[in-house]
């Protein structure tokens, strides 16, 4: 399973009956939302607004609301079919391989993996309408205004794509854009980014304009990585090549020399200038509060190029869970492989949506000296966006950290609140409401490890779980019926 372009992926869903067009007219500010909201919140299929309001261009949202949606647009049928993937890329990495037969494997592998790659076409059909001058004009999109405080409409769903500008190395990240006016709008680059790094390298520069184009639609796994936090110069269209097993195809942008993905829906190509900031906000979060006014680079469309008959996607984040969740659960779940072979001790960790990713994270651990739920700690704050994190939950490797309810039990019952504590200044998500500060502020990680003695000097012993004897369970399997309760 592999889909071209967003076209696709939608007439996949309908035939898999997970997908909703809805022909009623709906209007782009506020309604949508809560139509969004209420179907995400109850696990409800993928929307295909026909009639929005002011545009004439259908509007989809929720193509990732579920996990199994979120599968299907990376491919696979379940997401385990892409851990296993990675798992095998990683395996790759661990030595040369034994025996004539692995190694062909191995060979077949890589020359695989090398047709993953990006390709640049002359041509894609996200050039099929080229608008410039004055008929580049925004408001001729379908954009959400998403909740009531919101500061103005909100392009929510974009592929933000810049370029380092010393490597060349192009980077492509989801990152929000309020509409000022029809051709300017904010670049919501938060401070730990990879496009923010490469603003900020611009400024140093001192460069007058810094290019950035910004795809809308495309394949779904392409739509994906711009969510991804992979490291500075990976590139994202590699990740989502080897996520379809079929290299993105990249076509020039008319205006500037970035490479965009030749079957988006539409494209924006642009440019912003270093130093100016414009205000932001405010925004309805997937914090679930409101993020308040902030200061942001600014972002001038010079250039509009879509489909025929594009079609706009877009998300509504708010009060988890929202779809958000799905494309952040599908991160934790690839990106699992690859902690562990930094940190191999952790057996399983679990993003739970109340955590909104950045608030709250809950990892198991095999410990086999003192100290190593700490280590697993300290390991994640300095690993990437995992630094952000603000809590830290580190259990042992027998507890389930999907069940939210095993931990809550597992962590208060454990824990030695004046010794299990662990407290840490450091980087915050610019999202982060608690901290009194933006952007540096204080964390927390709770080791409710089973103790050994030298952790604390305890001298008493771990009490045994309860459990019942396999051979009394099985007796009253037998006679359950017998006892008349059903
Ligand atoms: C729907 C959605 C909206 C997002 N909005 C923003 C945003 O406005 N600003 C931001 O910095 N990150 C935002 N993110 C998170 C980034 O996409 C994510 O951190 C990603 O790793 C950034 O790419 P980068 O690592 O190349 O910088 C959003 C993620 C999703 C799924």
């Amino acid at each position: 399973m592999n889909f071209k372009d967003l076209r696709e992926y939608i007439r996949f869903l309908e035939e898999k009956g997970d997908l909703v067009r809805i022909k009623t007219p709906v209007n782009h500010e506020l309604e949508i939302t809560e139509i969004a909201d209420r179907t995400i919140k109850s696990g409800g299929p993928a929307l295909l607004f026909e009639n929005v309001t002011g545009s004439d261009m259908p509007v989809l949202i929720n193509m990732f609301g579920s996990d199994q949606r979120m599968a299907w647009a990376l491919g696979v049928d379940g997401l385990d079919e892409i851990v296993g993937r990675v798992e095998g890329l990683l395996d790759l990495m661990h030595g040369p391989p034994e025996g004539l037969m692995n190694k062909l494997r191995t060979l077949g592998q890589l020359v695989h993996l090398g047709s993953f790659q990006p390709k640049t076409v002359n041509s894609g059909p996200c050039q099929d309408v080229v608008l410039q001058g004055e008929d580049v004009d925004l408001y001729k999109f379908p954009i959400l205004k998403c909740w009531p405080l919101d500061g103005g409409p909100f392009i929510t769903l974009p592929l933000v794509i810049t370029k380092d500008p010393e490597t060349g190395i192009q980077n492509y990240g989801t990152y929000r854009m309020q509409v000022y006016d029809k051709q300017t709008t904010g670049m919501h680059w938060q401070t730990h980014k990879v496009g923010t790094h490469h603003y900020r390298m611009a400024n140093e520069l001192g460069l007058e304009r810094f290019d950035v184009a910004v795809a809308l639609g495309g394949d779904p796994a392409t739509i994906w990585t711009g969510s991804a936090p992979l490291p500075p110069d990976m590139d994202e269209m590699a990740a989502a090549g080897f996520l379809r097993e079929e290299g993105v195809e990249l076509v020039k942008a008319k205006t500037n020399d970035l490479l965009v993905p030749a079957q988006a829906e539409i494209v924006l190509e642009g440019y912003v200038v270093p130093g100016e900031e414009r205000t932001e906000g405010p925004f309805g979060d997937h914090t679930g509060y409101y993020s308040m006014e902030d200061p942001y680079p600014v972002f001038h469309v010079t250039c509009i190029t879509h489909r025929n008959d594009p079609i706009y996607p877009a998300t509504v984040v708010g009060r988890p869970p929202m779809e958000d969740y799905w494309m952040g659960k599908v991160t934790e779940r690839i990106f699992l492989p690859m902690m562990k072979m930094i940190l191999p001790e952790i057996v399983d960790i679990n993003m739970p949506a109340e955590g909104i990713f950045h608030n709250l994270v809950i990892v198991s651990v095999k410990k086999e000296y003192p100290g190593q739920g700490r280590k697993v700690m300290h390991g994640l704050w300095g690993l990437g966006l995992m630094s952000l994190v603000k809590t830290i939950i580190v259990v042992d490797h027998f507890v389930d950290v999907q069940n939210i309810s095993e931990v809550a039990w597992r962590v208060a019952n454990n824990i030695d609140p004046a010794q299990d504590f662990v407290f840490s200044t450091g980087p915050i998500d610019d999202l982060d409401i608690g901290s009194p500060t933006p952007k540096f502020g204080s964390k927390v990680g709770i080791d409710a490890t089973v103790k050994m003695p030298q952790e604390g000097g305890r001298e008493r012993e771990w009490p045994p779980d309860i459990v019942m004897d396999d051979a009394i369970k099985a007796l009253v399997d037998s006679k359950w019926s017998d006892y008349g309760l059903g």
